[in-house]
């Protein structure tokens, strides 16, 4: 897969204790990458990382990226062939509670990285993971492409744009024209659901408190229309777009942003997605409706036709397999007992089903 490029590679993910940054590691370690994690304390409560942690790193660091004197050490020290930039403070309503700290961790977070990465001189590949939402939301029906403008209503939204302007910025000044340093991407997604997630305020982790709890899931919005996508739909385009700039170099096309969105079947309101979870896992919900909530942005959606020309890159799994994926992860580890035991070998059985497919697919990373 991805041309045997991960096979010995040393692999920075910063992030690794979080959700996407979980699967990811997980899937560089069943490509034979050395992987280094550098990220704050998991946070408390049940983590994908716990379940995974054993058998995928090589390193891990408790970091703050907001420290610089901190990181640009730990940066010298690994001295990645890539890095994989996850690390923020990823919710929106938190965002709200603590606009700074969302700012910094997101946007100066990500200078600081970038440039502990240019003052080291590490010749690296850099994946910057930022989100749909960094796209100015003018709330139209037309999917959103990499040239459209930046923007952001909420704070979350806006540190995403920001970040987007940091990693260019740093890219065209210091990157682009020094043969010492790599190539510097920027990759946008949204909306994913996927086993391991138990962050606050997001659907699939609010349904599987509720379920786990035997009460009703609570739905604040149920006609609210989101583009749902898998997890290892988006990691598995991060791996393509990080190779193949590897590859091609800075100047190439690929050298640039892009969106990885689900296929617009994939597109469903959130009661469809709460009615599949509890096809899954049997329960209730109730219409919690809250119209004095704070603001939530109207439907945005990617246009993948980039990912698709350049990289080859596409959807794989349906809604339905999604979700089912999903929720049959939970039910493995909170309702069959197995609550750490084989949760490893069960996720990386997940991602070996989904490679399987996308090799039916034709898929050309997968050669
Ligand atoms: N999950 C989604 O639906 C989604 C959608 C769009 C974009 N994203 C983006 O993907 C990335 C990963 O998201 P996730 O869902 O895995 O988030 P998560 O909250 O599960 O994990 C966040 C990770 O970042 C680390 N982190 C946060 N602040 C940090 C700091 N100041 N210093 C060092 N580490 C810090 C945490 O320790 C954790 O490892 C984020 O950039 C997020 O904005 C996620």
């Amino acid at each position: 897969m991805f041309n045997h490029f991960y096979s010995g590679k040393r692999v920075l993910l910063t992030g690794h204790t979080g959700f996407k940054g979980g699967w990811l590691s997980l899937w560089l370690s069943e490509l034979g990458a050395e992987v280094h994690g550098l990220s704050l304390q998991a946070a408390g409560g049940p983590t994908l990382h716990e379940v995974i942690a054993p058998g995928c790193f090589a390193s891990q660091r408790v970091c703050d990226i907001r420290d610089f004197k901190a990181l640009s050490p730990a940066i010298a020290e690994i001295r990645p062939d890539v890095v994989f930039h996850l690390a923020a403070q990823a919710l929106v309503r938190r965002s709200y509670q603590d606009p700074l700290e969302t700012f910094s961790s997101n946007a100066t977070g990500t200078a600081h990285l970038l440039e502990a990465i240019r003052i080291n001189r590490i010749h690296c590949t850099t994946l910057v993971v930022t989100s749909d939402k960094c796209y100015e939301n003018r709330e139209w029906e037309f999917a959103y492409r990499e040239n459209d403008p930046l923007g952001g209503h909420d704070v979350y939204s806006m540190s995403k744009g920001a970040t987007e302007l940091v990693a260019q910025s740093w890219n065209r000044s210091f990157f682009l024209n020094d043969p010492d340093l790599g190539p510097v991407v920027t990759a946008r997604a949204g909306n994913v659901i996927g086993g391991g997630d138990y962050a606050a305020d997001r659907i699939v982790p609010d349904c599987i408190r509720a379920l786990m709890e035997a009460r009703p899931i609570l739905i604040r919005n149920p006609a609210a229309v989101r583009p749902w996508q898998h997890v290892l739909e988006c990691i598995g385009g991060y791996l393509c777009l990080a190779a193949r700039v590897a590859r091609d170099g800075k100047t190439s096309p690929v050298a640039s942003a892009f969106n990885f969105g689900p296929d617009p079947s994939s597109l469903q309101p959130v009661r469809r997605l709460v009615e599949e979870v509890l096809a899954c896992w049997p329960g209730e919900w109730v219409d919690g409706s809250d119209q004095k909530g704070v603001h939530e942005a109207k439907l945005l959606t990617l246009a993948i036709d980039k990912a698709a020309s350049l990289l080859g890159w596409r959807p794989v799994w349906t809604f339905d397999q999604g979700v089912r994926a999903t929720i049959e992860w939970y039910r493995h580890r909170h309702e069959a007992g197995n609550f750490e035991h084989g949760m490893e070998g069960f996720s990386r059985s997940q991602i070996r089903s989904y490679v399987a497919d996308a090799v039916r697919s034709g898929l050309p990373w997968t050669a």
